[in-house]
Order: C-alpha cells, then structure tokens, then sequence
C-alpha cells in the first residue's frame, strides 16, 4: 500500500451522487478548493482530498491505491462482485451506507408493449451498463435473453432499435417517462455507500478516516430529524407528549417568571408535518418552533 499522509477520496464528478456527497461532505465540515480542470478537490482544512471521476471508476482506482475510500451506489459495487470470479479475494469493504441516492436497477419496456411476466423478457436484446448484475439476474429466473452492454444512454436504446428493453438505475423515474418507458422488474435496490479496501492504511491516513467515519455518524444519525421547541402550560405536557410523532423523551424546562409555565424541546425522528404540529397546538402548546437538526455529537 503506498504512503500517503493525505487522505484521498473519489465522488462521482457529474451523475445523480454529486451534490449530495458534496452535501455530506459540507455538514462533515469538510471544505474544498476545487483545481482549475474540475477533477481535484483540494481539503482546506482536514488533510482530505477528494478525487472527481466517473462512479464506475471508483473501485479500480481504491483497488489500485489510487485512492483511499469512495462514495458510490451500492449498484456500483454489486456490479464489480458479479463480474469477478467468486475465488477472487474481497478487496473492498462497504464502510457506511450514507442513506441518500435511493434507487433501484429495474427492467424497463416500451409502454405500449405488454407485459405478463419474466416469461414476457424470453429472446429479448436487453441493453444495460450492468451486463453483470442483469445476467446473474436472467439467469436466476431462467430467462434466455440477450445483454446488450451500453456505457451511457442506456433509455435510448428502444427507440433506436439496438435493445427491445432496458435494465437501467431509476430514481424518480422521469428518465423513463421522457423515453416512453415503463419499470417491468427490480434487478437491485440500491443507495449511496461509503467503500475502502478491506484492509485500511494504517499511516497518517488512519486519523483522517476515523475522524471522518466518526462525522458521517454523527450526519446520518440526525438525518431527518427535527428539533421541536414550544411552549406550555405544566399540566398540557402529558397531552403533548402523546401528540408528539415518534414518542421522544422530551426535556422539560421550568420557564423563569412565570411559574407554571414550560419550555419543552423534543428531538423528532420524523419530519414534523403541519398537521402534525396543529394537533400538538391543539393539545396546549404555544410558540412552536421546527428547526432541522445539522449534526449531533454524543
Ligand atoms: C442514472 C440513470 C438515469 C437516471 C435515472 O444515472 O442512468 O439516467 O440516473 O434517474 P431518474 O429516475 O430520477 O430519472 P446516474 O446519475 O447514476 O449516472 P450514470 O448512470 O451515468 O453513472
Ligand atoms: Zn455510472
């Protein structure tokens, strides 16, 4: 393993992850000066760079020592295990799952073509970027089709009449709606993932990802969540409480002055919808005040 004394990162440049890695990155306190070409990330202030490439480079280049760790799907992964003999030595771990980027691998038809089933995929040309995942796939449910292996515009395919379907990542699905084409199957269930080489460096590398992975915990823990402050009278509490999404244990704090009288903050799960907050109104609370939750440190 080569020595470094900063830690490297790679993030897919363009695509569905780059924003919110770069998001997850921010709220780690990890801040960047990017190169002049758009494929360096310099760390201003941790001895953390980050790396800008295409996803499906990324497990190469942290097989190669090329970088340290990596945030891709887990489609990105899977797709590397399918297609390595089964006695090749794991040489990657998954290190988190970072929650975000939730999509599926799915097969996609024309619309107006039917559907009734798997048999329905028999003889078909399949177009994908996935040939791994999608054979395994057809061949677990003895499908005899044809994989067509595209490294880009994969929903295209159809209409130019090189496939007759598509395995393809879906998100919110609009990619498919623009090409007339409708989710038949799911290959995969996928979302963001934080990988490494199985056996992490042990140098100056090491602070930088435990303070990092240390970080990203105290991110994902609050992801979502919600810090509700309000006021009330003592005896309205209990009925709050019951009012409250998730059942929180909530901190009740004697309001100076005004005796009687209490400030409750409760840390919630779940979003805090307006519907939810009436019925806490309606309970008794005063003054009530939603603010989202950036980090949290035990
Ligand atoms: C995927 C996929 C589609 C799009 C689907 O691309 O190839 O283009 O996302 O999302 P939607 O259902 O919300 O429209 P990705 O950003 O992962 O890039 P890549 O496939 O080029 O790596
Ligand atoms: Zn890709």
């Amino acid at each position: 393993m080569n020595q470094r004394d900063r830690l490297r990162i790679a993030v897919q440049r363009s695509g569905r992850l780059s924003e919110p890695c770069f998001e997850l990155l921010d709220r780690c306190g990890l801040s960047f000066r990017r190169s002049r070409d758009g494929l360096f990330c310099f760390g201003e202030g941790e001895p953390v760079d980050l790396l800008l490439v295409r996803d499906d480079d990324i497990p190469g280049l942290i097989r190669q020592g090329a970088c340290d760790l990596g945030i891709v799907g887990r489609n990105v992964v899977a797709e590397g295990e399918a297609g390595e003999p089964a006695r090749a030595a794991p040489t990657l771990q998954i290190l988190r799952d970072l929650g975000f980027g939730r999509c599926r691998l799915s097969i996609a038809m024309p619309q107006a073509s039917a559907y009734g089933g798997v048999a329905a995929l028999q003889g078909l040309r399949i177009a994908t970027s996935y040939p791994s995942l999608l054979r395994t796939w057809l061949d677990e449910h003895a499908v005899n089709a044809e994989v067509v292996t595209l490294s880009g515009s994969v929903e295209i395919a159809p209409r130019l009449g090189t496939a007759d379907a598509i395995c393809d990542l879906v998100q919110s699905g609009a990619t498919l709606v623009a090409n007339q084409l409708r989710e038949v199957e799911v290959v995969l269930e996928s979302s963001a993932v934080l990988i490494g080489p199985s056996v992490l460096p042990s140098d100056d590398r090491r602070g930088a990802i435990e303070l990092l992975l240390k970080r990203i915990d105290g991110v994902s823990r609050v992801r979502g969540s919600r810090l509700l402050l309000l006021q009330a009278a003592r005896e309205a509490v209990e009925g709050i409480v019951r009012a409250l999404p998730g059942s929180p244990h909530p901190m009740v704090l004697q309001m100076d002055g005004q005796p009687g009288q209490v400030m409750l903050q409760a840390l919630c799960a779940d979003e805090l919808g307006w519907r939810q907050l009436e019925a806490i109104q309606r309970a008794g609370a005063r003054e009530l005040f939603v603010l989202p939750v950036e980090r949290a440190l035990a």
